[in-house]
């Protein structure tokens, strides 16, 4: 029997919000695993320490600074990957923000037009200047990042849940269209992960305590124990699997109904 495939030698990936946290960790998995990394944040100055990890580990990387809510950002850096490396094949939607904690209903339109613009109209941009030059190369890997919160409405989260389970919609509907061109689209839902986005939650000992006994692991994950689902849904060993939602959590999931 022949052994999966989970190299990635020859291939380019990008990575959104890469300068730190979940995005810093695939980037650098990915680099280890082979592949060329463009690291995007919204500034060259957050992306410089990521790169030169990377680089002092023997791997490829280049930063590129761009705001995914700028849709011109986003075009300019995809061509700027396709001048410099001739194309991309594996694409990780990660940058996002959580700019409302709170009820749905405290937040205005303002706020809602931030938080579906980067999380949910972000994602399909990056995904729109993307899609075609994986389509010349025959074939790539698009892995949206979303979120357990995607799947279940988290208390003062709500507005956040919102634009994470329409990520899980999107990652469906695109695998649906991009299936023909052998794109796969998959999304990784974390569960509550060290870094600085979910420090206000674990940053104290008592929150953090609060926060791990609903968890069955009792603790919250690291960075790293992402890697592995992120390489599989990059990797030739994932060739049948599109529009799937893996979720990552220590059994949030499964143990969210307390009877
Ligand atoms: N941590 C968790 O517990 C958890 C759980 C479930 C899902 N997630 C999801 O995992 C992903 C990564 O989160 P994280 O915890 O790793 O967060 P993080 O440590 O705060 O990192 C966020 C990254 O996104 C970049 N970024 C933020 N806004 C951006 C924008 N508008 N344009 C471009 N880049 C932007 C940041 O870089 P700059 O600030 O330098 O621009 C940074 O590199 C997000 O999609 C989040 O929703 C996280």
């Amino acid at each position: 029997m022949t052994q999966p495939d989970f190299s990635l030698a020859g291939k380019v990936a990008l990575i959104t919000g890469a300068s730190r946290g979940i995005g810093e960790a695939i980037a650098r998995c990915y680099a280890q695993a082979g592949a060329t990394v463009i690291l995007t944040a919204r500034s060259d100055e957050s992306l410089k320490d990521a790169v030169a990890t990377i680089i002092q580990e023997g791997g490829q990387a280049m930063g590129i600074a761009a705001h995914s809510g700028d849709p011109a950002a986003v075009k300019k850096a995809i061509q700027n990957v396709e001048s410099t490396f001739g194309g991309l094949d594996i694409l990780v939607n990660n940058a996002a923000t959580n700019p409302h904690y709170g009820p749905i209903l405290a937040a205005d339109d303002g706020v809602w037009d931030k938080i579906l613009d980067i999380n949910v109209k972000g994602y399909a941009r990056w995904i729109r200047e993307s899609a075609p030059l994986m389509d010349k190369r025959g074939g790539g890997k698009i892995i949206n990042v979303a979120s357990i919160l995607g799947l279940g409405a988290g208390p003062s989260m709500g507005l956040y849940s919102v634009s994470k389970a329409a990520v899980l919609m999107l990652t469906e509907a695109l695998a649906v269209e991009l299936a023909q061109q052998n794109i796969q689209v998959n999304a990784l839902a974390p569960g509550f992960i060290k870094t600085r986005f979910s420090s206000a939650l674990w940053q104290d000992p008592a929150g953090e305590t609060q926060l791990t006994q609903r968890i069955p692991q009792r603790r919250v994950g690291e960075t790293e124990e992402l890697t592995g689902l992120a390489l599989f849904l990059a990797s030739p060993a994932s060739s049948f699997t599109t529009g799937s939602t893996f979720v990552c959590d220590g059994g949030h999931t499964a143990g969210r109904f307390k009877l």
